[in-house]
């Protein structure tokens, strides 16, 4: 099974210090949505695929209850480590077997994870377990590029491509629709009522370190380390070095990068 590789202790780690928390630009876009189709109140959100609660957090402010759902202990065990809103929680389950009442929820959202969900049974369970007019939104983001380096011996945008490349071969058939802005996750959904918000761009900074430990939280590095365990890091040990001798600094170096989200939002019939 797919999820099977998000259960090491390690890797739930590496997702609390590498995995991005989801932007508040993009949770306002999703509460917008919901406001304009639903409408207050704002009861309970349940993030499906929470990983260590990077796009659970944020959404406290809006509802009276958020809880985080993931199918991997290890994840769950790392976020409830981190301190945060008291409405917030989180519990062990499955995206194809939501564990709320019928007609209790007034959104359902999930981050970076609908590529691993069997989008068929999950659909039947959001279409169960949502209010009426009540809320799906499925968001992702392509891999961060770098921003604005000219004038050295290699161009280091094409060098962070080069690391992200790396995983590739290693793409599962649910982990490539990434790629197509989740068209067959916009096309499973059942719900007549549906949209995309496409192209929200975010710029962030970050050490040059991070890149490295970001793609390792990637599920799909974990498949290229069992399969090729002896190139798997030292390539991308490699790279890295590459990329810190044309920028001329050091592995804690502050670099620009830029992000591109999608988001799939739906709304249940009446
Ligand atoms: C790429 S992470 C996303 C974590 C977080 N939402 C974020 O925005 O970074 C995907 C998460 O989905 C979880 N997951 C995968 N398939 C799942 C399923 N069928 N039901 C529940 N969680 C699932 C994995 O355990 C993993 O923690």
């Amino acid at each position: 099974m797919a999820w099977r590789l998000f259960e090491e202790k390690d890797l739930a780690a590496m997702y609390r210090k590498y995995r991005l928390s989801s932007y508040d630009q993009v949770h306002n876009l999703i509460f917008n949505y919901l406001e304009k189709k639903k409408g207050k109140p704002f009861t309970l959100a349940v993030d499906i695929g929470c990983g260590s609660g990077q796009s659970t957090r944020g959404l406290a402010s809006y509802f009276d209850k958020v809880v985080g759902i993931d199918v991997s202990e290890a994840q769950i065990e790392e976020a409830k480590k981190v301190d945060g809103p008291d409405n917030v929680s989180y519990r062990l389950g499955l995206a194809e077997e939501l564990e709320f009442e019928d007609g209790s929820v007034d959104l359902v959202t999930s981050g970076t994870a609908a590529h691993w969900f069997d989008m068929e049974k999950f659909m039947k369970e959001a279409e169960r377990v949502l209010k009426p007019k009540g809320c799906v939104a499925l968001y992702c983001y392509a891999n961060p590029t770098l921003l604005g380096y000219d004038n050295c011996p290699e161009d280091p945008a094409q060098i962070v491509e080069e690391m992200f490349a790396l995983l590739e071969p290693y793409e599962t058939k649910g982990y490539k629709t990434v790629w197509t802005d989740y068209q067959e996750q916009f096309d499973a959904i059942t719900f007549p009522d549906k949209e995309r918000a496409e192209d929200i761009y975010i710029k962030f900074k970050k050490p040059v370190s991070w890149i490295k430990g970001y793609l390792k939280s990637f599920g799909i590095y974990q498949i290229y380390l069992k399969k090729d365990p002896e190139n798997a890091d030292a390539s991308l040990d490699q790279i890295e070095q590459r990329l810190i001798n044309a920028l001329g600094g050091s592995s804690e170096t502050i670099v620009e990068f830029s992000l591109k989200y999608y988001c799939l939002l739906a709304s249940k019939p009446e």
